[in-house]
């Protein structure tokens, strides 16, 4: 039997305007790797990555995942943040039959067989965030995003759930560059004081959502009677804006920082020890991680990484990951995750104040789009 090194492929920005959630994920996927050496390897193989640096533009991404098939000769890229990403890969992974595992929350509304898709999709975060914040707060929505696939599709969606509920309104719906700055925003705070929704939906990604927290402290807001709920703004966004910026608002997410599970902080404590206190864990990183002993656990089983080997082992399998027990849904290749609901806190964490008991199937159609399905749609899961 071999005893060869098996290469994987790894696609994250380390420059460009989402370089600090990139970083966060490699550095996910360099934790789950080093576990794995350190256990004998797969198969007694050490896994070896193949990284490049993708600088959060799309045609580089593309590019770089062709590189990683036909002149390193990989059959698994562990990558992409931005949608745009993810879309410019598809295709490139799809003509060469290799796999991509994918760890970002998205917008859904898609299906690659050589995909696997570890984050978040809309019935696992935008369904319980729409409940949440129109309970609480009310349901005259404004919507402000970055300029791309990801925030159009889950302000579409964001926009139609809150429909569901007495007296909802979309009070505005405003794009920005995927580079823009607090003066970029400063038209859009003026529109939302005239227009006084109950919350805003931002879907402001990369650097620029620092930028967008800001504009909102700056335009001298209040979380208490307006705040910003996103799915993307984690732990590493509050890093860059400033605890007492972000304090307040709310993030909908399979996984926070927080989260009090031994499984959690015992994969906390290894992290902190391979990078140190400045690494920040998030949704993404974790997603990053486990979505490596997935495939660790599934080429054990095939013997291989070949697509028509490895994928059988993938679907359906199931893994404690820190979030709680995950399992790859073997019709759509999305995963069964928890959602969460956190409030940002004062030292830069989210206070978690609601959450799933139960991993919830993912439904990336929103064929069932009930308000707060904290359960489960389609087939009953019993992680
Ligand atoms: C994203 O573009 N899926 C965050």
């Amino acid at each position: 039997m071999t005893t060869d090194p098996i290469r994987v492929g790894v696609l994250f920005s380390m420059t460009g305007v989402t370089s600090t959630i990139g970083r966060s994920q490699l550095q996910g996927t360099l934790l789950a790797i080093d576990e794995i050496n350190a256990a004998g390897g797969i198969l007694g193989r050490e896994v070896i990555p193949v990284a490049y640096d993708t600088q959060s533009t799309p045609a580089v991404y593309a590019e770089l995942a062709e590189r990683l098939i036909l002149q390193d000769r990989v059959n698994v890229i562990f990558g992409c943040y931005m949608s745009s990403s993810r879309k410019a890969v598809l295709p490139i992974v799809e003509k060469w039959n290799k796999l991509l595992f994918y760890p970002t929350i998205y917008e859904g509304f898609e299906f690659s067989s050589n995909i696997i898709y570890t984050g978040a999709a809309p019935n696992q975060n935008s369904v319980q965030l729409a409940e949440f914040m129109t309970a609480n707060f009310g349901a005259r929505v404004y919507l402000v995003g970055s300029d791309y696939i990801f925030p159009y599709e889950s302000n579409r969606i964001m926009g139609e759930l809150v429909l569901q509920r007495q007296g909802s309104d979309k009070v505005g719906e405003r794009y920005v560059p995927l580079n823009a700055t607090e003066a970029d925003y400063a038209p859009i705070f003026d529109d939302i004081r005239d227009k006084q929704p109950d919350f805003i939906f931002s879907t402001v990604v990369g650097d620029s959502a620092a930028a967008f927290y800001r504009a909102y402290a700056d335009a001298g807001l209040n979380p208490r009677q307006m705040p910003i709920a996103s799915l993307t703004t984690s732990e590493a966004e509050i890093g860059q804006m400033g605890n007492d910026v972000a304090a307040g608002h709310f993030t909908a997410a399979p996984y926070f920082q927080s989260i009090q599970s031994p499984a959690n902080l015992q994969c906390l404590e290894r992290f902190r020890r391979m990078f140190g206190n400045d690494a920040v864990p998030n949704m993404c990183w974790e997603a990053a991680y486990f979505q490596v002993h997935l495939f660790a656990n599934a080429f054990a089983k095939a013997g291989d990484d070949e697509i028509v080997r490895i994928l059988p082992h993938i679907l359906g399998s199931e893994l404690d990951a820190p979030q709680g027990r995950i399992r790859v849904d073997a019709n759509n290749h999305h995963t069964c995750l928890y959602p969460r609901i956190g409030v940002a806190n004062s030292r830069g964490q989210f206070t978690i104040v609601r959450e799933a008991t139960r991993a919830v199937h993912p439904d990336p159609y929103l064929v069932t789009h009930s308000l707060g399905d904290w359960t489960t749609t389609l087939n009953a899961l019993e992680l």
